[in-house]
């Protein structure tokens, strides 16, 4: 394969109609923090979801790319290859956002692939095999637990009304969400969800920002993914009973609050982790009735747990339920899991292309595993697949903070536009 820069094809991606595209989706779902950081609160199949995506419906139009929804709300855009019988290469990622989340997360994995094919287009390259750009619905488990609904449907992982039934914090359900966004958009063709025709991808390229901080203290523009690690995410909720605060002895109550404590301080003991590799997150807390003069009675918590070692991620993951069982004092409890991703290494074709794209262009590229999750993960049964990260200032993520320059995201797209050049000739 060539390990040559395609000058004409590097050329086409332009910096300054990538950022002025993210700057303008950015502004959809917007928000100021106490610190000036600008935000992005997009949730995802919300009215916020809708106005972006029919914004990434019009660069595709101007591009020329046709469109098609599937039944999880999963958006294709297509450039089609000179063999359209060839099984497409697909890049993306999502467009919905954490609440409190950046300009970045997700949505630059789209805007790349859309500049990415656009560039080919323009430069004339040609590409024998279609190349699709895919926003999938739902990564980030933000308004919806759990994340990457739209992947794992794809993929198989799950049945596609897997999650009609999951409720968002106003009781709306995934199900009725999905209806709303079908009906806004009911002028879109559908295509089967899926591989189409049984063919699954020729390979999946997603480009997204690092969330962490190594490519900027290395001084790397590219980060070529060798993997991503485990996660499991659960739902803790403790049973007690109300009382008076004021009138209820303490030794009679049945305290779903100070049981949930006691469970989350035993958790911290089980995923201790002297070499700081596991990672251990509660960060979703319900209380009922939620005064402070009741004693709660029902307390929600989740669990997001993550490993890169899968023996690790099974036999803690498999011993939450015994601690919490063991560190209740007066409660019952349930335990519910709701996301189980295995770690996945990539296999090298992907990871290869991008190397050979960072290496022609000149680039700084490290090969490092992914800390977050993300859509990449369910498609490594159905193909060859990758990421390629670009920095992000400080590594900040999932925060009004996050930034990547200019510079830095078109450097990436110009990676992702070689290397999925590459992947679509072979
Ligand atoms: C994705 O947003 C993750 O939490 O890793
Ligand atoms: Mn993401
Ligand atoms: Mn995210």
């Amino acid at each position: 394969m060539p390990d040559t820069v395609a000058p004409n094809l590097v050329a086409a991606v332009s910096e300054s109609r990538h950022w002025d595209r993210m700057m303008e989706m950015a502004a959809i779902g917007a928000f100021t923090d106490a610190d000036g950081n600008i935000g992005v609160n997009r949730p995802c199949l919300s009215e916020l979801d809708r106005q972006a995506r029919r914004l990434l419906i019009s660069y595709a139009q101007q591009a020329g790319l046709p469109v098609s929804v599937d039944a999880l709300g999963n958006l294709f855009l297509r450039h089609e290859g000179s063999d359209p019988t060839l099984a497409p290469v697909l890049t993306g990622s999502h467009m919905d956002s954490q609440p409190n989340g950046g300009r970045f997360d997700g949505i630059w994995g789209v805007m790349a692939g859309l500049e990415a094919v656009q560039a080919i287009r323009e430069s004339g390259v040609a590409t024998r095999r279609a190349i699709e750009v895919v926003a999938w619905t739902n990564e980030e488990g933000g308004r919806f637990a759990p994340g990457c609904m739209g992947s794992m449907a794809y993929a198989g992982f799950a049945k596609p009304d897997t999650w009609d039934a999951v409720t968002d914090l106003q009781g709306v359900t995934v199900g009725d969400a999905l209806a709303e966004q079908h009906a806004a958009e009911a002028d879109l063709p559908r295509r089967p969800l899926g591989v189409v025709d049984g063919i699954a991808p020729h390979a999946y390229l997603e480009a997204h920002i690092e969330q962490g901080p190594i490519l900027e203290m290395e001084g790397d523009e590219i980060g070529i993914v060798t993997g991503i690690q485990g996660s499991r995410w659960f739902l803790v909720e403790i049973q007690g009973r109300t009382d008076h605060a004021g009138t209820s002895p303490l030794r009679i109550r049945r305290d779903a609050m100070q049981d949930a404590v006691r469970a989350i301080t035993a958790l911290n003991a089980l995923m201790h982790d002297p070499a700081d590799v596991l990672r251990f997150t509660v960060a979703s807390m319900e209380v009922f009735p939620n005064t402070s003069n009741t004693v709660a009675d029902r307390v929600r918590f989740t669990i997001d747990f993550r490993h890169p070692d899968n023996e690790v991620l099974q036999a803690r993951g498999n011993a939450i339920a015994g601690v919490i069982q063991a560190a209740l004092q007066t409660c019952r409890f349930t335990l519910t899991e709701r996301f189980h991703a295995v770690p996945v290494n990539f296999q090298q074709e992907v990871p290869a292309a991008v190397e050979r794209a960072a290496k022609a262009q000149g680039l700084r590229a490290r090969r490092m595993p992914s800390g977050a999750f993300h859509d990449a993960q369910f498609m490594v049964p159905l193909c060859p697949t990758g990421m390629l990260f670009v920095p992000c200032r400080n590594g900040v993520s999932h925060h009004p903070a996050e930034y990547s320059t200019a510079a830095q995201l078109a450097a990436g797209t110009r990676v992702l536009a070689q290397a999925l050049t590459e992947l679509a000739n072979t």
